[in-house]
């Protein structure tokens, strides 16, 4: 059988000179929605898992206690000039924070390139770091709740999208919607949703768990 498996500190090597360019026009007005969030209500101390080039960061104002981790070298170079001393080197399935240290942890787009072993050992991690009525909010790809024209045809971009983000990266893809996508998911955790914003007519979610 072909190996397949991607070194993740080498992941995104050529991508990420592009990333922010080709991807900010269609992950703007979401990463707004979630700076809009965060300013609403106001978490003490933030965790950003997955951080990739800092740009969700980089939207938050100055004075917000964040920190970023992202396994990624040629991504975390990117951050640091984005948001310098905010973005440091860890694999989300070893985080080197101490139990209940975060009010709320954010994760974008990070969750559905991985396998389901390692997504389970992420979300353990993040439940270790979460303060108890801390929350966890995801964006992520998810089953539309009505399937239209539209939502189909964006979903076959989506689909396409990923196809062409590497074998392993579309395989593990594939297994996340096939096993329902971001709600379904994460909803095994067994924490409540308190909020739960569709993009992309529900191909995308930002949804806001509690911690209990
Ligand atoms: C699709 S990118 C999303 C980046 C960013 N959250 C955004 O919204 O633009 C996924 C990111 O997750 C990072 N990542 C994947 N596995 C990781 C792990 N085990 N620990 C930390 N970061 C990881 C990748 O390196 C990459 O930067």
């Amino acid at each position: 059988m072909k190996n397949t498996q991607v070194n993740p500190s080498e992941e995104y090597e050529n991508s990420s000179k592009h990333y922010d360019l080709i991807l900010n026009p269609f992950l703007n007005h979401i990463r707004k929605a979630v700076v809009k969030w965060i300013i609403t209500n106001q978490p003490k101390k933030i965790l950003d898992v997955g951080c990739g080039t800092g740009k969700q960061i980089s939207l938050l104002p100055n004075n917000i206690d964040i920190v970023g981790v992202d396994i990624s070298l040629p991504m975390l170079k990117i951050a640091n000039k984005q948001v310098p001393n905010k973005c440091i080197e860890a694999d989300a399935v070893n985080l080197p924070f101490e139990d209940n240290e975060f009010d709320l942890i954010i994760s974008q787009f990070a969750l559905h390139e991985k396998n389901t072993k390692i997504i389970d050992a992420e979300l353990k991690e993040i439940n270790r770091v979460l303060k108890t009525n801390g929350k966890l909010l995801i964006v992520d790809f998810d089953y539309p709740k009505k399937r239209t024209i539209l939502s189909r045809i964006l979903g076959s971009g989506i689909h396409y999208i990923e196809k062409n983000a590497g074998e392993e990266h579309y395989e593990n893809y594939k297994t996340w919607m096939k096993n329902g996508g971001l709600k379904k998911i994460i909803s095994n955790i067994g924490w409540k949703i308190i909020e739960n914003k569709p993009f992309y007519k529900g191909n995308v979610n930002l949804i806001v768990w509690e911690k209990h």
